[in-house]
């Protein structure tokens, strides 16, 4: 029998140290949901009324099974946690691509096949993918993580049918731009003397500025919070950076028009 999946369960968020991932968790607190939400460094992660912190590192393939051993069963798990790292394409060093999309999406990819058999036995779960609007959306210098971004949507909706028989949900939710302080996290990875440099610069100069001007975190924790509770969660979610004109910009022009309008909001 399918649990209602109103009434708040078990939720698991990764990432809830800061940002995006701290508001969903308190968020999901706020609403009843028993919350863990997951640090690599769960002693200096901040106190957030009702989430309880457990260690998590992405990289590390015993930290993911550990961490769902610890938890126990979940019915909501959200894979939020995320590097977010930028280079011209030709210069990014392939350990930090790998690591990258170890983080970012096998992480992700892994802790979900370990949550689902619970998920699917007790016949109810709702999992959310937090991507970003790059992912719909490629940006210059941002090739690897518009590419894992895009590869973790790609799992979560080709999966989506083989599990909705089972009353498990999977859904994508893009943010836009989200002051979150994520601008002073990223990592880089340019040559010294890089031919790119003038341009990498004047992009990750007006990204950042994006971001600080982004809408608060808060917003986006409400957009997962309509994913895990709709009756019928859609595909994909976007929040901020003008989502609905942009998404349905893309469905009216040439691919090409939106790459230049994309390219034009960050300065190239
Ligand atoms: N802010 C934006 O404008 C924006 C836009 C689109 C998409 N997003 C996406 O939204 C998500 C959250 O972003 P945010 O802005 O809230 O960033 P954030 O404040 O920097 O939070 C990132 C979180 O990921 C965790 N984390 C990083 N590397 C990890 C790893 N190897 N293993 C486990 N946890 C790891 C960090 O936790 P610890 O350091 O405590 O381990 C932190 O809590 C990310 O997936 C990001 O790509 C953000």
């Amino acid at each position: 029998m399918a649990q209602n999946p109103r009434t708040p369960g078990t939720a698991l968020v990764t990432g809830a140290s800061s940002g995006i991932g701290a508001s969903v968790a308190a968020l999901l607190a706020r609403r009843g949901y028993r919350v863990f939400g997951t640090s690599r460094d769960p002693d200096r992660a901040p106190a957030i009324a009702g989430v309880e912190f457990v260690a998590l590192d992405l990289l590390d393939p015993a930290s993911i099974e550990a961490c769902v051993a610890r938890v126990g069963d979940v019915d909501v798990l959200v894979n939020n946690a995320g590097e977010s790292q930028s280079g011209p394409f030709e210069e990014l060093p392939m350990d930090a691509v790998e690591r990258l999309f170890q983080a970012n999406v096998f992480g992700a990819v892994r802790l979900t096949q370990l949550v689902l058999p619970g998920m699917r036995a007790r016949g109810f779960g709702r999992v959310v993918m937090v991507g970003s609007m790059l992912g719909s959306f490629p940006l210059a210098y941002r090739s690897s993580y518009v590419a894992a971004k895009a590869a973790l949507r790609g799992f979560a909706t080709a999966a989506r049918r083989e599990v909705s028989p089972y009353g498990v949900r999977i859904t994508t939710v893009e943010p836009g731009s989200i002051a979150t302080g994520i601008g002073t996290r990223r990592t880089h990875y340019r040559a010294d003397g890089s031919t790119y440099t003038r341009e990498y610069d004047t992009m990750i100069e007006h990204l950042d500025a994006n971001e600080r001007g982004g809408i608060s975190p808060d917003k986006v924790a409400r957009t997962v919070l309509k994913a895990i509770e709709a009756d019928k969660p859609r595909q994909l979610y976007a929040v901020g950076s003008n989502a609905p004109v942009v998404f349905a910009l893309q469905r009216l022009v040439p691919r090409e028009l939106v790459e230049k309008i994309t390219a034009r909001k960050h300065g190239l």
